[in-house]
């Protein structure tokens, strides 16, 4: 399906034959932690949609995305940012099972998506333990890229960054957007283009130095702008 969105046209997963096909999804699971637990699982629920309508194309789904900001130290990492529990609360979320993988790249993560069967989903660990994710590293992208046959970025709030997982992987395998990654941009584009009035803008976030300039642009067109 392309979906018109003015400046841009998008394609996205959902005319593409993934049968039997390994799906690499980016997704954003970024999500709030205090004491080992995750407090907010929005971002993972919001992914389901995606996540089931792939599963009913019998597709075989490989789920990679960061967590936190840890310093890339290889393969193990800071396990305070491990993906484990994250596949742990999917699972339940999504009311199937999902394997983890304590890489994101090389010999076992190769071996586990080479084994995947269609329906299957598989979590690998946070793409982040590896500095040349956030380097958007060629070699690295193409490490993901072996793992799959398709790439689909369901990770709006991360597209932003030209990170190996979200923008040189796409040299590598034919590339879709989510669902949900469509979706996202449609209601932006008509938020900035033809906003139903009135509007009222709420900003959240911490880092308000990257949303300056979206202020500044809604400052003419929203009634009220909340921080
Ligand atoms: C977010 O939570 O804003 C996204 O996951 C991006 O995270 P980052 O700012 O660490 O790249």
């Amino acid at each position: 399906m392309w979906y018109d969105t003015g400046d841009m046209r998008l394609r996205t997963i959902e005319k593409v034959n993934v049968k039997n096909k390994r799906v690499l999804v980016r997704a954003d699971f970024n999500v709030a932690i205090k004491n080992g637990v995750i407090e907010d699982d929005f971002r993972i629920k919001k992914t389901i949609p995606t996540l089931r309508f792939l599963l009913k194309q019998r597709a075989k789904i490989i789920i990679i995305t960061h967590l936190g900001r840890p310093e890339g130290d290889g393969i193990h990492g800071d396990p305070s940012m491990s993906l484990r529990k994250i596949a742990r609360r999917l699972s339940k979320d999504i009311g199937r099972p999902v394997q983890f993988v304590s890489e994101c790249v090389g010999k076992k993560a190769e071996s586990a998506a080479a084994k995947l069967k269609p329906g299957e989903i598989l979590m690998l660990e946070n793409l982040r333990f590896h500095k040349e994710e956030e380097e958007n590293d060629l070699a690295f992208a193409h490490s993901l890229a072996k793992l799959a046959d398709v790439y689909v970025n369901e990770a709006f709030s991360v597209s932003h960054r030209a990170h190996a997982s979200v923008d040189a992987v796409t040299e590598f395998l034919p590339s879709y957007a989510g669902i949900l990654l469509a979706e996202e941009i449609k209601v932006l584009h008509r938020a900035c283009m033809k906003p139903r009035l009135p509007l009222v803008m709420v900003m959240g976030g911490a880092k308000i130095e990257t949303k300056i300039k979206l202020i500044k642009r809604f400052f003419d067109t929203a009634n009220n702008i909340l921080l």
